[in-house]
Order: structure tokens, then sequence, then C-alpha cells
């Protein structure tokens, strides 16, 4: 095919690059130099990449059915027939299964129940801050907001009243960020993946395995989700919490509207209305490192931006204020 892109190695196909930059760093070279659609391999995969807005309108809207699953990493659970698959894992009718039954838990009505929480967290923040600023001491920003984002997620997702705030040794939160540099820490193992897909079963064998023999993060933090989903099974929480509405809301395949395209409901994993015990478990973990890690970045990237913009800093104050001013005069109507 004419589609443009770097030439590969026979074996590794393009994937020495990313051991010399990291990912993102390649993706940006090569879209300079070969233009918004271009293929690479990871060993013997072909892997499209393309900013381009109509080929992704065409993915994401036009043809979703076919498009519906993610890429199938070397190292992860089976998608169709392991028990903790989350949605990032699943495809097809499974994975519009396991969307049906959380789309509930984030409809606007239950979002506004979670806005005192996430208001409380947002002022334990700006006390920690105040202090740095009284004390005139310097503090890392991407560190608060991880903190941030993590008690907020724990709290709103599962009724944890962690205090990472205060606790940066938290030994959640510590484990959280060991998950995502753990990713990168078996590159061997990935890399043998990538190169020889069709050993899959093998390959997520031996990530199980090394579990017994060096401490993986990842487990841990499942077991620590078991307990929870445990204990919110035997009691119901005081206040709202995604887990706890996860835990009744049930599928309805006649209600849901998402077209994936054909459907095996001879399937057992696709017949089922409710989630499995390990099929919560994972999905708790996916909303922990999901909503931990994607908003502290995103913050941390706003707020460097803001500071070496002070003219973009101005303008959102001057926004921030005029919002609120109306707000306030609304509120006393
Ligand atoms: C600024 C913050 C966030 C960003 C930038 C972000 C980004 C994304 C992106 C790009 C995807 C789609 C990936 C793909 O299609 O392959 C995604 C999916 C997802 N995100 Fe986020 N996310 C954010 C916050 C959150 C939060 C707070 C949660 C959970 C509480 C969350 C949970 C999920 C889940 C469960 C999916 C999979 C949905 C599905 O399979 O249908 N994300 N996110």
């Amino acid at each position: 095919m004419s589609i443009p892109g770097p030439k590969p190695n026979f074996l590794f196909g393009n994937l020495l690059s990313f051991f010399r930059k990291p990912f993102f760093q390649a993706y940006q070279d090569w879209y300079g130099e070969y233009g918004k659609t271009f293929g690479y391999f990871e060993g013997p995969t072909p892997i499209l990449v393309t900013a381009d807005l109509d080929v992704l309108y065409e993915v994401f809207v036009k043809q979703f059915k076919t498009f519906h699953a993610r890429k199938v990493w070397p190292v992860q659970v089976d998608p169709d027939r392991d028990e903790n698959v989350h949605m990032f894992f699943a495809r097809g009718e499974r994975w519009r299964r396991l969307r049906s039954i959380v789309n509930p838990a984030f409809s606007t009505s239950k979002m506004r129940l979670m806005t005192p929480m996430i208001n409380q967290r947002i002022d334990q923040m700006m006390s920690v801050i105040d202090n740095h600023c009284t004390n005139q001491t310097d503090f890392d920003a991407y560190g608060i907001f991880q903190r941030l984002t993590f008690d907020t997620i724990a709290d709103c997702g599962f009724g944890l009243k962690t205090d990472a705030m205060n606790n940066p040794d938290d030994e959640c939160i510590k484990h959280c960020r060991g998950v995502i540099a753990d990713t990168t820490k078996r590159p061997f193992l990935f890399m043998l993946g990538f190169i020889f897909p069709k050993f899959h079963a093998l390959w997520i064998a031996i990530y199980n395995f090394l579990h017994h023999i060096t401490f993986n993060p990842v487990f841990w933090l499942e077991d620590k989700m078991r307990e929870i989903v445990r204990n919110q099974k035997k009691n119901k929480p005081s206040r709202t919490n995604l887990l706890e509405l996860m835990l009744t809301s049930e599928y309805d395949a006649t209600k849901d509207n998402i077209d994936v395209g054909e459907i095996d409901m001879n399937d057992k994993v696709v017949k089922r209305r409710l989630l499995t015990n390990e099929e919560l478990v994972a999905q708790c973990l996916l909303f922990l490192l999901a909503g931990y890690e994607t908003t502290s970045t995103t913050l941390a990237y706003i707020f460097y931006e803001l500071a070496v913009n002070p003219k973009a800093q101005r303008r959102l104050q001057e926004e921030n204020r005029r919002a609120f001013s109306r707000g306030r005069r609304r509120s006393r109507v």
C-alpha cells in the first residue's frame, strides 16, 4: 500500500525507535516527516496512525461498528475469555455490555451528586497551596494535582476516604504511580510480545508468573479493589459512588443503541446482565488509573501553559471574574 512511513526492520519493525526516544516524540517526528496519516510496524503488525479529521470521523462515527474495538496489546488479558477485563481491553458485544452497565453512573444527575465531594477535595488542595504561599515555599504542582485527582476519584469512585493531599506517601497513590511507571519496566517481555503476537497466552502467563517473584503494583491494587468491592457488597455506602452505581446497574440489550455489528448471543460473557466480581474489580482499577493519571496530567499542562503565557492567564482571570460575578448576581435573585 502507498501509506508513507519509516522503513521497518524485518524482525522489530519500527519498535527500536521507541527505545531511542519516547513514544509521543517518535509520533511527532513521523507526523512532521510523513504527514497527517502514516504507517509503521510493531514487529510484524502494521499500525496506521492518523490525525486527519476526515479519517477520524469515518472511524469513530460513520464506521464505528467496524472500528469499535481498541488495539489488543501483546501483554494484556484475553479480551473475550478472561474474567478480569475492563472497558479498555474489552471488545465487541462485551465492551457494549460493560459500557451499558457503566453508562448510568456517568449521567449528569449522578455527576451532580458527586460535585460536593469534588469541591471538598479542591478546598483541601487550595488550603495546601495557601500554606505554601504564606510560607513562600516552592511546591511541585503536578504532584499536588496527582494527589487531588487521586483523592477525588477514590472518594467519588469507591467512597474511600484517602488523604493523599496531606500524605504524599499514601500506599495506594504510590502504587498508582508504580503502575504508570511499570508499563515501561518490562521492555523485553513487551518486545517479545510485539514480535511474536501469536504467543499472546505465553507472554501473559510469564507476566502473571513474574508477579510471584517480583512485586507488581497492578496486583497490589487489584487486591485492594477486591477488598473494596467485598466491603461495599456487604455494607451500603452512606453516599453514592461509582462502584455502588455499577453494582446496581443491569445490562439491557434492547435499550442500548450503540451498534457494534454481529452479536453472538450464545456467548456466556455477552449474555450476563450484571458485572461479575472480577469485572467489577477490573472496572474499578480502570477508573482509578484513568481518572488519576489523565486529569492530573491535563491540569499540569494547563497550569504550565498559563504560567508561561501571562496574557492567556489574565484573559482567564477576567473570564472567571465575569462568570462568577454573574453567578453571584443570579444566586441573589
Ligand atoms: C482530562 C482527563 C481525561 C482525559 C484526557 C481522558 C482521555 C481519554 C481518552 C482519549 C479515551 C479514549 C481512548 C480510546 O478511545 O482508545 C478515554 C477513555 C476512557 N476514560 Fe478517560 N480521560 C480523562 C478522564 C477520565 C476519568 C476521570 C475517568 C474515570 C473516572 C476516565 C475513564 C475512562 C474510561 C472508563 C474510558 C473507556 C471508555 C470506553 O471504553 O467506552 N477518564 N479517556
